[in-house]
């Protein structure tokens, strides 16, 4: 895949290298319709798209979608098993676009309690997207933060007892090994639709300093021009991890150094 060329809008400040987004609203935006909510669900891939598009023409560099949280089984069988079609359907027939955009696909989650067909082709959309250079396209499937650090603990408890993790030597670098991806890193900008003020067990050791940012809009109807909204209010913010200032991260980074003597 050739190197697709980044056009981005002047937001008036800083950008995020990592947007994550909790994609909330799709059966309200049915039910004021009079439609049945899976209804919601199916125009929801029409922003899963658009957004995807967007922010790979944009340069952001991985973009995490919560697309099925841990808590999401609950629901009814029939809307349940819609949704899993609906993703089966989704790395199928996306494919093709994820290509043009030079977007690499992966997941997180407890992708073994997905139906296997899903599953399968989700393993060959990663497949087929694996030397795609781009942005990183992560759908949270299964998802919930509580079970990510649940799991991490199971490996951590592993790991000490054959051996190889000293309880001494556990610090958040540690941990941070031991969730879902620890290679991407932190979301700058975590983006709620449909209006709810809250995380629903989304990344809640990942968002500790991402920005947070909620949107009226019920995600079929969030695009391109909502996007860019949030993108204005993400440039408007000062972000200070602690510290006094913007380089509160970097300025902490120094200081370990320092401390470390490097
Ligand atoms: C988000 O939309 C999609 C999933 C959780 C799978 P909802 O289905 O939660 O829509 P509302 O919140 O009921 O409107
Ligand atoms: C969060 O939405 C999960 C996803 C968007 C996949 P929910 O609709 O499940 O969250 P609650 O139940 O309103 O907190
Ligand atoms: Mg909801």
């Amino acid at each position: 895949m050739g190197k697709a060329r980044i056009v981005r809008p002047d937001f008036g400040g800083a950008f995020p290298a990592h947007i994550a987004v909790i994609m909330d609203g799709n059966g309200r935006w049915a039910e004021r319709r009079g439609m049945q909510r899976i209804l919601g669900h199916r125009e929801g891939i029409a922003s899963v798209r658009e957004i995807t598009t967007e922010c790979a023409r944009m340069g952001v560099e991985s973009l995490t979608l919560y697309a099925f949280s841990a808590e999401n089984w609950k629901r009814p069988t029939l809307e349940v098993r819609t949704l899993m079609q609906l993703l089966r359907l989704f790395l199928v027939k996306e494919r093709a676009t994820l290509m043009e955009n030079d977007v690499r696909l992966s997941a997180i989650g407890r992708l073994e309690e997905l139906p296997k067909a899903a599953l399968a082709e989700l393993r060959r959309t990663e497949e087929q997207t694996r030397a795609n250079q781009g942005m990183r396209l992560r759908l949270a499937l299964s998802y919930g933060s509580r079970s990510e650090v649940a799991d991490a603990l199971k490996k951590v408890i592993e790991d000490a007892r054959a051996g190889r993790l000293d309880a001494a030597d556990v610090d958040e670098e540690t941990l941070r090994r031991y969730l879902y991806d620890p290679a991407t890193p932190d979301p700058d900008l975590v983006i709620r639709t449909a209006g709810e003020m809250r995380l629903s067990n989304f990344l809640l050791w990942q968002a500790s300093y991402s920005e947070l940012y909620v949107s009226s809009v019920c995600w079929p109807e969030f695009r391109k021009a909502e996007l860019h909204e949030a993108l204005r209010a993400y440039a408007s913010r000062k972000r200070k991890f602690g510290g006094l200032d913007q380089d509160g991260r970097d300025a902490d980074a120094r200081a370990r150094r320092s401390r470390r003597g490097a």
